[in-house]
């Protein structure tokens, strides 16, 4: 699959009779939505977990030097917080140009915050997509993220404001938090060696 998944999003759903449609955030969604919407409130999706296991090409690396975003694995039993836009069909050409490296459009169902269950739409970038990193230990995905920029940021901006915003919603999320911790405990380390040497090569 190439890494440009906008035009196979496009052909997968018709929403071209309904007035609106649920998306379910669980990365940068949650924090940055940059899309008009009808209705927002968190929500959960079960058997699902977010992982740090995606290659960035377009937003926080670049093709030569991909960096690490989130991704949903399937997970028996598992919760995952995020946050519920409602929104009008004519917005998802631009949602799928931002989820375009590897992301595919999936239908889920969520649980609303205030009760509500609906179905919608969560992009997902499972194992077979060419964008794809997999697993590897919480400190060397923080040293990844820890080197990685790209068009839209820092790498460690998206960890960070995404652990930020998932304790303000009460989430708790232990590879996130790992992470976050991991993240800080490096850049606390590389500060003090270049308080004491000047630099150092993450
Ligand atoms: C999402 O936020 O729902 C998808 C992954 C991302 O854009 O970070």
């Amino acid at each position: 699959m190439s890494h440009d998944t906008t035009a196979i999003n496009r052909q997968r759903q018709d929403f071209s009779n309904r007035d609106s449609v649920w998306l379910f955030g669980y990365g940068s969604l949650i924090y940055k939505a940059g899309f008009d919407f009808l209705e927002r409130q968190a929500a959960h999706i079960q058997g699902w977990e977010r992982r740090f296991w995606q290659g960035s090409h377009d937003h926080r690396g670049t093709p030569e030097a991909p960096g690490r975003v989130l991704t949903l694995i399937p997970v028996e039993g598992a919760e995952c917080g995020g946050m519920a836009y409602r929104i009008t069909p004519g917005q998802l050409d631009a949602i799928d140009e931002r989820e375009k490296n590897g992301y595919l459009r999936t239908e889920i169902e969520f649980h609303l915050a205030d009760g509500r269950h609906v179905l919608g739409l969560v992009y997902v970038a499972d194992p077979h997509n060419a964008a794809w990193l997999g697993p590897a230990s919480d400190e060397e995905i923080a040293r990844h993220i820890a080197r990685s920029s790209g068009p839209s940021g820092a790498n460690r901006d998206y960890l960070l404001r995404l652990a930020e915003a998932l304790r303000a919603m009460g989430e708790d999320d232990p590879h996130v938090f790992a992470l976050e911790r991991a993240l800080r405990q490096l850049e606390d380390r590389t500060d003090a060696a270049r308080a004491r040497h000047g630099h150092m090569d993450l």
